[in-house]
């Protein structure tokens, strides 16, 4: 074949397009029910407001970061994630103007140069929050919850929330000198990624999936031992708001997110039966992210799922996503008369939002009677002689098959038997 899709990407047929729908549509709703809007910003921004922003220490921007130079020479990425557009979006509208908190969520495409595999592309589909404005524990929950609500709500059942606070900076100036402490004895028999790690951030060492690096590492120090006063008190706060929202989570002190912004709260949802993609969905605080890309000091929240991972998860757990559409009717005709006399009728059926199929190419009525069955319609809708001369319609019950005969005029009485 002389062109094929990019390694990493994949179509969404249309046989899969309704699954995509469902859950489009669903994360929508919720949102909307807590009182979320969506926001949707380029898929290219400055390649230095992912560096600046999400880390010089990540592997998203360091390492799988699609960049590129325009032709005036300035350096851009295709968006890695959409946390840090949002929050320049923010900014650089000035949506911080007036008292209300900004209540965001967005759906489109991120890239990142990964290693393809099940639940991980380079191009992918993330559903997601962000919420600035507050720092009240309330929202850490509010914003866990809608993540939690959706997923459970599609019906997904094997799923753990997994809890951490990362403090703050001050408190993580703390624990970098203890997991310091910690490794230096251990330095030679670490991966080389992680001798980088020690030195630039060292809470990068407990993420490492070289067995023997994980071996080390899980003596580790806990960085909820460091945590100062206040951000031990936040994280109270938190696990005590998601308690009352009767939303259950464990508590896992070595969650470290892939991106750098973070601050106090951290959090992902699991999901057991995906293998090494078992993240569905992850986030957490970023306090001081507005500031470091030019906004005012506003604290924010936020997470975002993958669209992929998720639609595995439901396949894994044979969740039904209903089912493609069919069509109300499949119109039948018989004669160039009656197929003149039905165009009409037909498109103002489909403008009363009627599904009706219609094939010209199809004359024989043995022929149309077949693809009416095969297209799984609820009526076959037949216009023969007879109907013709008394402008009538017979419908045809395709599961059933009673048939009635019913006028064309008024057409809202042949609606009103369809929808009905
Ligand atoms: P993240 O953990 O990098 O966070 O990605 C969030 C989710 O996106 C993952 O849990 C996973 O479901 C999905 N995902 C990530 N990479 C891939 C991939 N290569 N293929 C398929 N799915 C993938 C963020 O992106 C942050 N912006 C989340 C956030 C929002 N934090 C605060 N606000």
């Amino acid at each position: 074949m002389e062109y094929q899709i990019p390694r990493g990407t994949y179509d969404i047929l249309p046989a899969q397009s309704y699954k995509w729908q469902k859950v489009i549509s669903a994360f929508r709703e919720l949102a909307a029910a807590f009182g979320y809007q969506e926001i949707s910003t380029p898929v290219f921004e400055q390649a230095s407001l992912f560096e600046r922003s999400s880390g010089d220490s990540s592997d998203v921007v360091k390492k799988e970061m699609y960049r590129f130079t325009d032709r005036k020479g300035r350096e851009f990425a295709l968006r890695p994630e959409g946390t840090a557009p949002v929050v320049r979006s923010y900014v650089e509208n000035r949506l911080d103007i007036g008292s209300a908190n900004a209540k965001l969520y967005y759906i489109g495409p991120m890239f990142r140069y990964d290693r393809p595999q099940a639940g991980r592309y380079r191009q992918f589909y993330q559903y997601g929050i962000e919420f600035i404005g507050s720092n009240n524990p309330y929202y850490d929950a509010e914003v866990i919850a809608i993540l939690w609500f959706y997923l459970t709500g599609l019906g997904l059942q094997k799923l753990r929330l997994e809890l951490n606070s990362v403090g703050c900076p001050k408190c993580s100036v703390d624990y970098d000198k203890a997991l310091r402490e910690y490794f230096k004895p251990h330095l030679p028999q670490l991966c080389p990624d992680c001798q980088i790690r020690f030195d630039q951030k060292p809470r990068r060492l407990l993420d490492c999936k070289v067995p023997s690096c994980k071996k080390i590492a899980s003596g580790a120090p806990s960085q909820l031992d460091y945590l100062d006063a206040e951000c031990r008190e936040h994280f109270a706060a938190v696990q005590e708001q998601l308690s009352l929202m009767e939303i259950p989570f464990v508590i896992n002190p070595r969650i470290v997110r892939g991106l750098d912004y973070y601050t106090n709260t951290a959090f992902e949802v699991i999901y057991e039966g995906l293998g090494a993609q078992n993240s569905l969905a992850g986030g957490g605080r970023y306090n001081a992210l507005l500031e470091q890309i030019g906004g005012k000091s506003i604290p924010a929240l936020g997470f975002a799922g993958g669209f992929e991972r998720l639609l595995l998860a439901l396949d894994e757990e044979k969740v039904s996503l209903g089912r493609p559409p069919v069509p109300d009717i499949y119109v039948i005709t018989m004669g160039k008369a009656a197929q003149q006399l039905l165009l009409p009728y037909i498109n103002r059926l489909r403008q009363a939002g009627i599904y009706a199929e219609y094939d010209p190419d199809k004359t024989s009525f043995k022929a149309q009677l077949k693809a009416a069955d095969n297209s799984q319609a609820r009526f076959a809708l037949i216009v023969g002689e007879d109907e013709l001369a008394s402008r009538s319609v017979v419908l045809k019950n395709l599961q059933n098959g009673q048939q009635q005969t019913t006028p064309l005029e008024p057409l809202s009485e042949l609606i009103a038997i369809l929808k009905g």
